[in-house]
């Protein structure tokens, strides 16, 4: 037998027992004639003690452990003397009677402890040392609790697990697709899912009636702190539904999750918010609710009523007000100037005036305006004295809200009003069914090509398409987009419609979409459903800044796996099987 016990398991009542114990050697103390070893494996760390007055061969065979070397001890368990309350196994330690090392370790290049002093780099590359650290093995625990109290819902809801394939044809997204060369079909490529939006509409057209799948996805889109190449998602589809029931369904898993993961019992309905409103007063589709500070629109108050071309000439005009900030230095001023003017936001410039302690308003543009019209921006903004007012105008409405966006968050990180142990949930409602496209120059589906409209907004598709909003919806917790999903077309008239709102010609959208629309001329149940981002959840729960902290092996910022050194090279002969020529154009 290995073991008797774990690391991390035998107590003050335990004492006098006999023990086995495996595991990695964390650090050796030699003090006096004792030398303290740690024991570490994954469920804790255990002391090892080793006496040279008893046992001086034993003892001098432990003094050369070196960190990370696997070993096997055999030892009684006993109280310590001096009790270390911070560890579970602090009121015990192993009196040793047998060591053997099981492999012994080259040096590891970091150290393996919370504190490490290895740096990002490093330690993807030796990603499996870093699993090592408790701090990240305990986020893959949590990844582990969560799928299972997924599973557990899901299943008491009746739906079915069922896989689908990761070599299919492409899933539009919005994102660009993963390919792979097909050997046997010269020429052709499979592309890896983006979802499996498709096939789980396929399961609904077979009567599956309640599919879910914890599923990869792929998608070759720039990379950000919430964005992995490939990630995972909770996938779920359902028939006979309306948006009502999706909703209610998955905000019941939600609350699931936050009961049984986190001890947090949230008993009020989700906050609902129409996409147009969390624009108007956030900027944002996935707004940070945690806190307050919503735009005012200030175009009746400061265009056309002073000498500033500015705002003048503006299409928009919003501000913020922030609380107690009015005694900011003009240094702190500026950074928030530049701040704004980053290349990222890309504002050309920041106004701000302050309340002053006599309900003055002193600003960046006393020159150009009365103190009548300041009183009013004053009134507009509902500010009081000692507060700050932030401005912003620009020529393009939705990027100025967006630009405002950016200089909230970083107002509410300033005054530490995003606290990651608070949770604020809602659902973003109505999304437009379509976005303008610059890139393309067309309309393109801002959920995707199945999701369906409004039933009341269905005559605007000839008249007005971009008026059009959707039976789509968002779950937003904290700022992040945790979950989508929507109802979905299964008339194949309408979606025939929508393709072409779309700029798809018929042969192009048979050629793509054709074993959808075929399937759906045979009895397509009406249906819906969402996924959430499993990543963006454990990370949320976890309280990490990066879902990468929370993956076992995940891509840095490039897209590579720098511990597999992906993506490479093939060689000659791979290349040749699969008819492929690299031809890379600077
Ligand atoms: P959507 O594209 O909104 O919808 O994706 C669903 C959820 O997946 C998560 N997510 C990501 N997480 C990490 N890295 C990424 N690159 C990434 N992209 C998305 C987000 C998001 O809310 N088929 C539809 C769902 C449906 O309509 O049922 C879909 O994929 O949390």
């Amino acid at each position: 037998m290995f073991r008797t016990n774990t690391c991390g398991e035998l107590r003050l009542a335990d004492a006098g027992k006999g023990v086995t114990l495996a595991g990695w050697v964390q650090r050796v103390r030699k003090m006096g004639g004792m030398t303290f070893v740690d024991l570490r494996d994954r469920y804790g760390i255990t002391q090892l003690v080793f006496n040279e007055e008893v046992d001086g061969e034993l003892c001098a065979r432990a003094n050369k452990l070196g960190r990370e070397d696997v070993v096997q001890v055999k030892g009684t368990v006993n109280e310590r003397e001096s009790k270390n309350k911070n560890l579970p196994t602090g009121e015990i330690e192993i009196i040793v009677e047998e060591l053997r090392v099981l492999n012994a370790s080259k040096t590891p290049p970091f150290t393996i402890e919370d504190n490490t002093d290895g740096g990002d780099d490093i330690r993807m590359k030796f990603r499996y040392l870093d699993l090592r650290r408790a701090c990240v093995r305990k986020n893959l625990e949590l990844r582990h609790k969560m799928t299972m109290e997924v599973r557990r819902y899901l299943d008491s809801k009746g739906f079915l697990e069922i896989e689908t394939p990761m070599l299919i044809g492409s899933t539009p997204e919005g994102a660009r697709d993963f390919v792979v060369p097909s050997r046997m079909n010269p020429g052709q490529f499979y592309a890896l899912p983006q979802s499996p939006q498709t096939l789980k509409q396929l399961l609904m057209v077979a009567g599956m009636d309640r599919y879910f799948q914890i599923v990869k996805c792929f998608r070759d889109e720039d990379l950000r702190a919430d964005r992995q190449p490939e990630f995972t998602q909770i996938d779920c589809e359902m028939s006979f539904v309306e948006q009502e029931d999706v909703i209610s369904l998955f905000e019941g898993m939600a609350k699931h999750l936050f009961r049984t993961i986190r001890g947090i019992e949230l008993t009020e309905p989700f906050p609902r918010m129409p996409w147009s409103e969390a624009m108007r007063l956030y900027g944002s589709d996935k707004p940070d609710t945690r806190f307050g500070m919503e735009f005012v629109e200030l175009m009746d108050v400061l265009k056309g009523t002073g000498d500033f071309s500015v705002f003048n000439d503006a299409r928009y005009i919003g501000g913020i007000c922030a609380p107690g900030c009015a005694s900011y230095t003009r240094k702190q001023l500026d950074q928030l100037t530049d701040f704004v003017k980053r290349s990222q936001i890309g504002a050309k410039g920041l106004v701000y005036a302050r309340v002053q302690e006599d309900g003055s308003v002193k600003s960046s543009v006393d020159k150009f305006y009365t103190q009548e019209v300041l009183q009013q921006l004053k009134e507009a903004m509902k500010a009081a004295p000692g507060d700050l007012i932030l401005i912003l105008s620009g020529d393009d409405a939705m990027k100025t809200r967006k630009q405002l966006c950016e200089l909230r968050l970083e107002m509410g990180n300033r005054l530490g009003l995003r606290d990651k142990n608070k949770f604020s949930l809602l659902w973003v409602v109505d999304f437009p069914m379509f976005e303008w496209s610059e890139e393309e120059g067309r309309l393109m589906a801002m959920h995707h090509p199945f999701t369906h409209p409004k039933d009341e907004d269905i005559p605007l598709l000839d008249t007005n398409p971009a008026a059009v909003r959707a039976d789509a919806y968002d779950m937003v917790c904290n700022g992040v987009e945790v979950g989508g999903g929507s109802i979905r077309i299964h008339d194949p008239e309408l979606q025939d419609k929508m393709f072409k709102i779309l700029g798809f010609t018929e042969e192009r959208a048979q050629e793509q979409f054709g074993f959808l629309m075929n399937a759906f001329k045979y009895g397509a149940p009406p249906h819906g459903g969402l996924a959430y981002g499993l990543d963006r959840w454990v990370s949320l729960f976890a309280g990490l800044d990066s879902i990468r902290d929370c993956i076992a092996f995940p891509k840095n910022n490039s897209g590579r796996d720098v511990m597999l050194d992906a993506p490479s090279c093939l060689d000659q002969k791979q290349l040749d099987e699969l008819n492929l020529v690299v031809d890379i154009k600077e």
